[in-house]
């Protein structure tokens, strides 16, 4: 008798197969998935755990790592090189001292994985993508946004240095990354490994760093994008060209003043005509109302009054306001790193933009829309009250430093040093030397712009 040994692994594995396939009746899904199943699977079929087993769309690539072993041992560093020689072999570093020299102010140890999956698309250089960071808990908010969104997205998401997080995080993110196939076509996914949490500003840059494209977009995954503003600058040239010279446009966030309302995004309006209306019944407001001085410098009521295709400039700014912006990926200055926490995080990577001369302007005819959730209020009031000290001091630093470097580069009375001319006079502390520094360097500028 001719005795084949089957493993056991085989019937394991044929019985949720047939157990997977019954729910797909049709030729079609079987063939999809049985394409899929060999495609992520075909490797290293076991060593994932059970919830790998989420059949994912054909497009959905294989991740770079399924373990938290894997993840740490097993991808090896890229290097990166610098060909502009050409007599000689090319310079070369590693991947990993160049990203620890990237974002040095961060903690360490850190580690950065790009592109953990990446996008099959290839944007157009002048597209515009859209970077945020997301956790875990907020993993199927964001599918809605790459549903809505349908360009490109870079992505950072913090992986906590611990095992068991580690295998849990990775497997749902790949049902995550599995659940849609927009998201292979669209979304590039950075991971940072550590033992820090809530590196904002990090995660924030990181996503920057590397979107693909010219211009970026700095958003909260919480987010609805409700108008077609990616198109528009895409194929308008004076927005572009505005976008090009050192402007950031502002994009009008809003929110329901029932929170029940606004949860459930697709009976958001999606022209400001339909906007118009649920804020003329009191329906929906500004963004965060209970807070001012975070949003107002937009001019709501400028918005509301202003006709189609205007771009008004934001003539109120004060160092609270925190707008979603389009910007250029390559200009503005980065978000200062040593923001870790709640509480300014934001506020302050605007401001640096706004300082080193980025004029910010609204785009009168887009919006976006909060998705209402409930937030962990203890920890957020708690490092609010440390970054609420760290942003004061930042605000002097940073003053100081474009001050002085601006008035001796002679561009400090032109038209690139005006922010920090009006902002830095109001920060009671350096009231007095900021003013001397204007003073003083009047007339060596105008020169240059
Ligand atoms: C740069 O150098 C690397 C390593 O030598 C090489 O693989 C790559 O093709 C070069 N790129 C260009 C654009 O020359
Ligand atoms: C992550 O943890 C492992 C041990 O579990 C350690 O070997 C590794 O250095 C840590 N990496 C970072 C970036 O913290
Ligand atoms: C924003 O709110 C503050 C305080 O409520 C107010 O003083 C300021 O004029 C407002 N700015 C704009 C542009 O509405």
């Amino acid at each position: 008798m001719i005795c084949i040994r089957v493993p056991r692994a085989f019937y394991y594995l044929a019985a949720v197969y047939v157990a997977v396939s019954l729910v797909y009746t049709t030729t079609s899904h079987f063939l999809q998935l049985h394409r899929a199943l060999t495609t992520y699977y075909g490797r290293t079929f076991f060593s994932g755990s059970l919830s790998w087993l989420a059949p994912g769309h054909p497009e959905t690539p294989t991740p770079l790592a399924r373990t938290h072993q894997e993840l740490i041992h097993g991808i090896p560093s890229g290097t990166v090189y610098w060909n502009s020689s050409t007599r000689g072999p090319n310079a070369a570093a590693s991947e990993d001292l160049f990203l620890s020299k990237a974002f040095s102010t961060s903690m360490r140890p850190s580690k950065i994985i790009p592109y953990f999956y990446r996008a099959s698309d290839r944007p157009a250089a002048n597209d515009v993508t859209i970077t945020t960071l997301i956790t875990s808990n907020r993993f199927h908010v964001f599918s809605r946004l790459v549903e809505r969104y349908r360009g490109p997205i870079s992505v950072a998401i913090h992986v906590k240095n611990v095992t068991s997080h580690v295998d849990e995080l990775l497997a749902s993110l790949h049902t995550l990354y599995a659940s849609s196939p927009l998201m292979a076509q669209h979304v590039d996914v950075h991971l940072i490994v550590d033992a820090f949490d809530r590196q904002f500003n990090t995660w924030r840059n990181v996503a920057r760093f590397f979107a693909r494209t010219d211009y970026v977009m700095m958003l909260d995954i919480d987010f609805s994008v409700c108008t077609d503003f990616r198109r528009v600058i895409r194929f308008t040239p004076d927005l572009r060209q505005r976008l090009d010279s050192g402007v950031a446009l502002v994009i009008p966030a809003f929110e329901y003043s029932n929170l029940d309302e606004g949860t459930n995004q697709d009976v958001f309006p999606r022209t400001k005509e339909a906007l118009l209306n649920l804020v003329n019944v009191g329906r929906i407001g500004m963004f965060h109302a209970s807070w001012q001085p975070g949003h107002n410098s937009t001019d709501y009521g400028k918005y509301y009054v202003s006709s189609p295709g205007e771009v008004y400039e934001v003539t109120h700014y004060q160092p609270s306001y925190e707008p979603y912006i389009v910007m250029r990926k390559d200009g503005p200055p980065w978000c200062d790193e040593r923001f870790v926490g709640y509480g300014g995080n934001k506020a302050a990577c605007l401001f640096e933009i706004y300082l080193s001369g980025v004029s910010f302007q609204v785009l009168a005819d887009h919006f976006i829309i909060h998705q209402n959730h409930l937030y962990e209020e203890t920890i957020r009031k708690n490092e609010r009250k440390y970054n609420r000290k760290l942003y004061a001091e930042f605000k002097e630093e940073a003053c100081l430093k474009y001050l002085k470097v601006y008035a001796d580069a002679g561009i400090l009375h032109a038209e690139r040093g005006r922010n920090a001319r009006e902002q830095c006079v109001r920060i009671r502390s350096i009231a007095r030397v900021a003013g001397q520094i204007i003073e003083s360097s009047q007339g060596l500028g105008s020169l240059q712009d």
